[in-house]
């Protein structure tokens, strides 16, 4: 999909030639009020915007989209009204970003808009914009080219010009990136296999001079991957571990991504039920984002060392496919006896830490659709992080203040004797349902080497939208959780 060009506006938004404007409105105790941005528009209309969106129906809640026709009042033929939701004290960015997505997805036929949302936050708007805008197509065979291509931007008050650009540009690469993301997850696991994902993969890392290694399935079993080549062995499509380093300038910190790419889960031999198992498709997301924060942090130059460890594999079901009751050697020797074959994130998972944890970084993240306990738990927008206390606390304030949402979990020590095996060192489920989330990120802590600083962020449920778009999420994957590791990778770079 192409993109809308994203500029600021050189003229008052309300004197624009443009097609249409957005602007927010606010929901508060005494009812709709007009955020601030949009008081150039009221004056046009008499100041009395709030009376006439009031009588369409308008209440300024949050994913509201009300329609003006202007007849001559403006140049622009529409005014759309954004609800931002309430905003007692003052609005967010996440308010801004979601109210600008809901406009662009709200735009339809417009080709030139402007928006004064950006007035109020310019990073927010130019992020909710373009994912609002996002669109995946690329498998329709009559899908109409985008129509909107440009929206102009009211600045705000504070700030230069120069500034203001160089926002706009960084929150264009993480609009990109979080594109990027969500390109992966929604190209249909018949095109997205172990060994074309590392492929895209590689060329997106090599074009901004991010160093890769990509192993084949010769090289993992040279190595003794015994995770990833379990899971993978059932596929014809055999597993691959891509490995991306990133040297930024003047680095003071390492920092380890692990990022699960089950590029298709059917469950293997226990294997899952056919309703809904096509959602599978979203079962690399975790790499995905990992993927696309290397690249990101590349193009941003964070001033961090970031090395990618990404598991890629299909988790089918064949006469080569790997067993309930199998043992598994995994890198670094130990043994997993494999009670249930539909927990292959955490086997794959398993050596790729092993791996990342080799480099000696001062922090790990690693990112998972790991279990459908994490969606009973926390639902289907907040994921659930686990880890070492400090570092996981570090990572759910921040998955909170980007608005991605995330929450943190803990990893209950009575749980984990549940794990002992009769025959191997570990087994890879529990023999019980009860805090599965959980059960899952104690039996990664087993990998994690001593004194590392970690998280693990469950994104089963948040990173693939079923139900209907909102904000400036669409249908499909969500390219979570990109925005988290950048501001994450940000915090790294500002603080240590
Ligand atoms: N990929 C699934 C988890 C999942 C579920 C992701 C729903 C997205 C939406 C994972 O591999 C899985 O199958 N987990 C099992 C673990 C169980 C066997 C212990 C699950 O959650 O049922
Ligand atoms: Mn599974
Ligand atoms: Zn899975």
């Amino acid at each position: 999909m192409t993109a809308p060009k994203l500029a600021l506006a050189t003229t008052p938004v309300a004197e624009a030639s443009v097609d249409a404007i957005v602007i927010g409105t606010v929901h508060t105790g005494a009812g709709l009020a007009l955020a601030p941005g949009g008081e150039q528009v009221d004056a046009a209309f008499g100041g009395k915007l709030v009376e006439v969106l009031g009588a369409l129906g308008a209440t300024g809640k949050a994913d509201e989209i009300v329609k003006l026709p202007t007849l001559g009042a403006l140049k622009a033929a529409v005014v759309v009204a954004a609800g931002l939701g309430k905003a007692d004290d003052g609005v967010t960015a996440e308010q801004v970003r979601r109210a600008s997505g809901a406009a662009a997805r709200a735009l339809g036929k417009t080709k030139h808009a402007a928006t004064t949302l950006s007035s109020v936050d310019l990073q927010a708007a130019v992020e909710g914009t373009l994912l609002g805008a996002y669109s995946f197509t690329g498998y329709k065979s009559d899908a109409p080219a985008p129509e909107l291509a440009k929206v102009d931007l009211a600045a705000p008050d504070e700030g230069t010009g120069k500034e203001h650009r160089a926002t706009i540009k960084a929150a264009t690469a993480i609009a990109e990136a979080v594109t990027t993301a969500r390109d992966f997850v929604n190209t249909p696991p018949n095109d997205l296999y172990p060994a074309s994902f590392a492929e895209k993969a590689a060329a997106l890392a090599k074009a901004v001079g991010v160093e890769v290694e990509v192993l084949d399935e010769k090289a993992l079993r040279k190595a003794g991957f015994g995770g990833v080549l379990g899971v993978g062995g059932g596929s014809v499509r055999q597993p691959r571990l891509v490995r991306m380093s990133y040297q930024g300038p003047k680095a003071r910190k390492k920092i380890a991504l692990v990022g699960k790419g089950i590029t298709f889960d059917t469950g293997g031999i226990s294997i899952k039920p056919a309703a809904n198992m096509e959602q599978m498709t979203s079962d690399m997301s975790g790499a995905a984002a990992v993927v696309a924060s290397v690249v990101l942090a590349a193009k941003l130059k964070y001033p961090l060392e970031i090395i990618a460890t990404v598991p890629m594999a299909e988790n089918m079901p064949s006469g080569a496919a790997y067993r309930p009751g199998d043992v598994l050697t995994m890198y670094g020797g130990k043994t997993v006896e494999v009670l249930n074959t539909d927990a292959e994130g955490r086997l794959i998972l398993a050596d790729a830490i092993v791996r990342a944890c080799e480099d000696a970084p001062d922090y790990l993240v690693e990112i998972s659709t790991l279990t459908g306990a994490q969606v009973v738990a926390l639902g289907n927008r907040t994921s659930g992080i686990m880890g070492s206390d400090e570092f996981r606390d570090r990572v759910a304030g921040i998955a909170q203040a980007t608005g991605e949402g995330g929450w943190a979990m803990p990893l209950p020590e009575e749980l984990r004797a549940d794990l002992d095996s009769r025959l191997a060192d570990l087994s890879n489920v529990t023999g019980h349902r009860w805090g599965g989330m959980l059960a899952a990120g104690l039996f990664l802590r087993e990998f994690v080497a001593e004194g590392v600083p970690w998280a693990h962020l469950d994104i089963a449920g948040p990173s693939f939208n079923t139900g209907a778009p909102w904000g400036y999420t669409g249908k499909g994957g969500t390219g979570l959780p990109v925005r988290t590791v950048a501001a994450l990778l940000a915090d790294i770079a500002a603080n240590g």
